[in-house]
């Protein structure tokens, strides 16, 4: 980093449209400054920011995306109701020392009919798991997420592995169009009692906010299992999803696999990875068991 531009207190700029954004990124990156971009749907929480602070460590620049975006909500989801809290999301960003957050209108990304538009899909992890259970959901973040490379062109951006399935469709995705941008994948950031950080928390009721860490706890225990040596996968997540269920959970999926591509467990590194409901909350989490 320029030792000049740290010393001056450079204010964060707020650009809704892809032009001024690509004017003011083109500036930089004549004078050889790289990118760093980490993209959000807003309602910043802690977990968020320690992606903004990973980027700024690998990066001279980091660009900031609020967009809620629609293609990746299934009908009947939470879009309309999706918390959007830009004011405190900005006073969170301002003290991060970042240099743009970028926050455009739907019609900014989707200028036409979003069903008449290209799409990117990423067929070996569409269907399975989240995919599954939110038909259409992957190929609406895998086109987000190649529009925003597409406007920003980074070096480096920075996703959750709170969002495992998530962060493997865009590392695929990078890897299948070939495109120069490394892939940063930070581990989750939980509350003290071990839920991970999401902004679908806030749906919980309180006496649901007393349950749901148990799923982490459960993950916890099955990678607990598995580490000592257990590798009946198919008895571990039976016995697992049984409890969950028990303690008033409703799960859509709870396995053990891969953690390269989520085929098959075998004898590589492992994830486990669950998603449940609890009242108008759906949970994701998942721990990782590297061998
Ligand atoms: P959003 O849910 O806002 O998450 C933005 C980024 O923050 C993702 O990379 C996600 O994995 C990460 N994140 C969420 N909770 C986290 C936690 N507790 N700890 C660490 N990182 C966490 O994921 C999306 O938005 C969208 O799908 C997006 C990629 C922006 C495309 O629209």
């Amino acid at each position: 980093m320029n030792s000049l531009l740290q010393n001056i207190n450079i204010e964060m700029l707020v650009i809704e449209s892809i032009n001024p954004l690509r004017e003011q990124l083109a500036s930089w990156k004549r004078s050889g400054q790289s990118i760093a971009l980490v993209p959000t749907m807003g309602n910043l929480h802690v977990g968020h920011l320690s992606l903004v602070k990973k980027a700024k460590t690998v990066a001279d620049r980091v660009v900031v995306t609020i967009f809620v975006n629609p293609t990746q909500f299934v009908a009947g989801e939470d879009f309309s109701s999706y918390p959007r809290t830009l004011e405190q999301d900005h006073a969170k960003l301002a003290g991060t020392g970042i240099d743009i957050l970028f926050h455009p209108a739907t019609a900014e990304i989707y200028p036409a009919n979003t069903e008449q538009q290209t799409t990117v899909t990423v067929p070996s992890l569409d269907n399975i798991f989240c995919g599954k259970f939110r038909p259409g959901h992957f190929a609406g973040v895998a086109t987000v997420v190649t529009k925003l490379f597409n406007i920003v062109q980074p070096d480096t951006a920075v996703f959750g592995k709170k969002d495992y399935q998530q962060l493997l469709v865009i590392r695929q995705l990078v890897r299948d169009l070939c495109m120069p941008i490394k892939i940063i994948g930070l581990p989750a950031v939980r509350e003290s009692d071990g839920l991970a950080m999401s902004s679908r928390n806030g749906y919980l009721t309180s006496t649901e906010r007393k349950i749901a860490p148990i799923l982490f706890q459960i993950l916890s225990g099955v990678r607990e299992e598995i580490i000592s040596g257990n590798t009946e996968y198919a008895g571990i997540e039976q016995r697992a999803w049984g409890e969950l269920g028990k303690e008033g959970f409703a799960v859509e999926y709870l396995a053990v696999r891969d953690a390269e591509n989520l085929g098959e467990a075998g004898a590589g590194d492992l994830v486990v990875l669950a998603a449940v409901r609890l009242g108008k909350a759906r949970l994701i989490d998942n721990v990782v068991i590297r061998r």
